[in-house]
């Protein structure tokens, strides 16, 4: 695995744990320390025990060493990065194309490469170029094999995947590629193989798609306050439709994480590209910004737009729950405005403190829940962890006249409203 990052050190433990030599390489090199000393540098249920296990039987090694990697295995992974470009908002490929530079030197005999990272169509026609460069393509041969994890469930996603998607231009190497999935084949999981540039389109069309679930629900969500319908009805009436189907049709924040803000705007710039405006996409990502705004907005009047001053606790930071995950979470913007307004922020999320709020001189971190909450005018649901499904908000903030405004619908309208709090929920 190149990049032991998310997607590397979850599907390079869980290949080990199947029985498989894997090599985790990082340029991180302190990443790479911290786990040869036993530790896991990220938040994600599971993972310390499969790592754990597996590093001790030596099949799981982590190493710096890219030379002694790739010389030592007989398939490659490419798992490093690809996050939006900074001017263009296409995927940054740098780290992917310097990857396959750095093990384009190093072939020593014939290797499967395989790109798990998520890439635009045509990728795996450039990495192949580089390798190229420095190898005969009788010494390898480029794979699409996109990752479909998600973070708080990677370790039940690689085990119990719906499909395994593969892409190559040979069928030899699909079969290759189906012997190494073949105990979780066995277990159930769907295997479909395609050329190369299918697979790499599938991944960002299912990504792009699913992000459109959510900003059609979140826009109905909007809808249903005006009209005093309540979305949670409507969410499982049309999910009831197998053709709808109801996953990803609750509503709340924009949607984050590290794949679909970025993964919607790379698809747009690749049909830009070839000249096909994807329309649908792109106004999926205008309404994803502005949920960002209506959501703030929505704050502001709850607190009849009186902010400077007011006590807010923010439970969970990140995107969503049993992750560390901070990329793109809509608390990296809801947080440093509310503080531009003047608001005093406490805020406590399970995978702990967070090094993007440090340079705000009022937006604390509070070790539990209740030091975050108590005296508090506002308390704000952001994720929804476990810990914040049962709270007794009048004791825990000590304020008679709390005001909860929760982004997730963890709680009942009703029943909230007959212990007295001031209670707003998102679409209903
Ligand atoms: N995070 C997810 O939930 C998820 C899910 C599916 C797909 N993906 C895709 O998988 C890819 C990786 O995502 P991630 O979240 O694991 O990223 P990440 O940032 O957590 O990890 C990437 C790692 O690669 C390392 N790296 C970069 N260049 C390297 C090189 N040349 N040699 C060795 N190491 C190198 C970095 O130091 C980093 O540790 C991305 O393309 C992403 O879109 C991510």
């Amino acid at each position: 695995m190149i990049g032991t990052g998310y997607v590397g050190l979850v599907s390079g433990a869980c290949f080990a744990d199947l029985g498989n030599t894997v090599y985790c390489v990082d340029k991180d090199k302190k990443k790479i320390e911290i786990l040869n000393n036993g530790k896991v540098p990220i938040y994600e249920p599971g993972l310390n025990e499969i790592v754990k296990k597996n590093f001790l039987s030596g099949r799981l090694v982590f190493t710096s060493d890219l030379e002694k990697a790739v010389k030592n295995s007989d398939i490659i992974f490419i798992c490093v990065g690809t996050p939006s470009s900074k001017k263009k908002r296409s995927a940054d490929l740098s780290y992917v194309f310097m990857a396959a530079k750095q093990i384009s030197k190093f072939i020593n005999k014939f290797k499967i490469i395989v790109t798990k990272s998520t890439v635009p169509v045509t990728t795996g026609d450039k990495i192949e170029k580089i390798i190229l460069k420095k190898r005969s393509k009788k010494f390898f041969e480029i794979v699409s094999n996109p990752e479909f994890l998600r973070e708080g469930e990677a370790i039940r996603d690689f085990r119990f995947p719906d499909r395994i998607v593969v892409g190559s231009n040979n069928k030899k190497i699909s079969k290759k590629l189906e012997a190494l999935y073949e105990p979780l084949i066995k277990k159930g999981a769907n295997f479909f193989s395609t050329n190369r540039r299918g697979a790499e389109m599938i991944k960002y069309a299912s990504n792009a798609f699913l992000a459109t679930k959510i900003s059609y629900i979140n826009e109905i969500a909007n809808l249903c306050e005006k009209t005093d319908v309540n979305i949670e009805d409507v969410s499982i009436g049309m999910g009831l439709d197998k053709r709808i189907g109801g996953r990803f049709l609750r509503p709340g924040p924009a949607y984050g994480g590290s794949c679909f803000p970025k993964d919607t705007k790379a698809l747009t710039i690749t049909g830009d590209l070839y000249k096909t405006d994807l329309s649908i996409i792109k106004s999926v990502i205008k309404s994803n910004s502005k949920r960002k705004i209506i959501l703030i907005n929505r704050v502001k009047k709850i607190l009849s737009n009186k902010i400077k001053n007011k006590k807010i606790a923010i439970l969970g930071v990140t995107f969503k729950p049993n992750t560390d995950d901070m990329r793109e979470s809509t608390s990296l913007v809801a947080i440093p405005y509310l503080h531009t307004l003047g608001a005093k922020i406490n805020y406590y999320d399970p995978s702990g403190f967070k090094k993007e709020f440090s340079k705000f001189k009022n937006v604390v971190y509070c070790k539990n829940m209740n030091d975050a909450c108590l005296k508090v005018d506002l308390i704000i649901i952001h994720t929804e962890w476990d810990e914040f499904k049962s709270i007794d908000f009048k004791k825990i903030s000590k304020n008679k006249k709390i005001k909860v405004y929760d982004m997730r619908n963890l709680y009942s309208s009703k029943k909230m409203n007959n212990l007295g709090i001031n209670y707003y929920s998102i679409g209903r």
